[in-house]
């Protein structure tokens, strides 16, 4: 069967995930590959809109079940109606946040039982799963300046879970790492306090190990 590859990548605010995804996907263009780039919430249109319930600071006061059925119900979509057809064309997809977010927010973060999450995502997703998801870890001061510079540079009003503590961030960095060591086989987890180029050459390296061996 001739079939792409599904790359996510995941971590907290800050953590350069958007900067790595832009150079790791201009790199294996250069290469000849071809790649898609999409995001969560997100990636269709209908996911977009639900994307603004979810992200905006005036989206809503959900429960974290509600918020998790919403972000599934975007994921669902964007499984079908995008990533799937590109794998089967043999792309190279690269998410920026995929399911291991919503296990980190709402079961880490804000108390939703993992095996509820689970139980939703085989509900939705059977047993799709990314082929390879890079953690990009950073301590959560590092991230939150960095996510901060940023929101004050382009006045985003995407800002919802910026603004949530400091121990929700900890408990998602846990959370992150906690999925990464339970899930070995496709999580990496990536020092993100190094350089900008550095970080993208380790990942380019390890997707490169991944792309000889399912698209050769
Ligand atoms: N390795 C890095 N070192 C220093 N600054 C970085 C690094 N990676 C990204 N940044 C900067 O940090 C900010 C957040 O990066 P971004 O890629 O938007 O993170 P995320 O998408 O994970 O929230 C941006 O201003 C970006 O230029
Ligand atoms: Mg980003």
């Amino acid at each position: 069967m001739s079939r792409g590859i599904f790359i996510t990548l995941e971590g907290g605010e800050g953590a350069g995930k958007t900067t790595q995804i832009r150079m790791l996907a201009t790199a294996l263009q250069q290469q000849g590959y071809q790649v898609i780039v999409t995001r969560e919430p997100g990636g269709t249109p209908e996911a977009e809109k639900i994307r603004d319930f979810l992200v905006k600071r005036d989206g809503g006061n959900w429960t974290p079940m509600a918020e998790c059925l919403l972000l599934f119900a975007a994921r669902q979509m964007h499984v079908e109606h995008l990533i799937k057809p590109a794998l089967a064309d043999g792309k190279i997809v690269i998410s920026d946040r995929f399911a291991d977010s919503t296990r980190a927010y709402q079961s880490f973060g804000h108390g939703l039982p993992l095996d509820t999450i689970e139980e939703i995502n085989r509900l939705a997703l059977g047993d799709f799963a990314p082929d390879l998801t890079f953690i990009l870890d950073l301590p959560v001061p590092e991230g939150l300046a960095r996510a901060g510079e940023r929101l004050s540079a382009a006045s985003s009003q995407e800002d919802r879970f910026e603004r949530l503590g400091r121990d929700f961030h900890e408990r998602l960095r846990q959370g992150f790492l906690t999925i990464a060591r339970r899930d070995a086989e496709r999580c990496r987890v990536i020092d993100a306090t190094r350089g900008i180029e550095e970080i993208a050459r380790d990942m380019l390296s390890q997707v490169q190990l991944d792309a000889q061996r399912k698209l050769a």
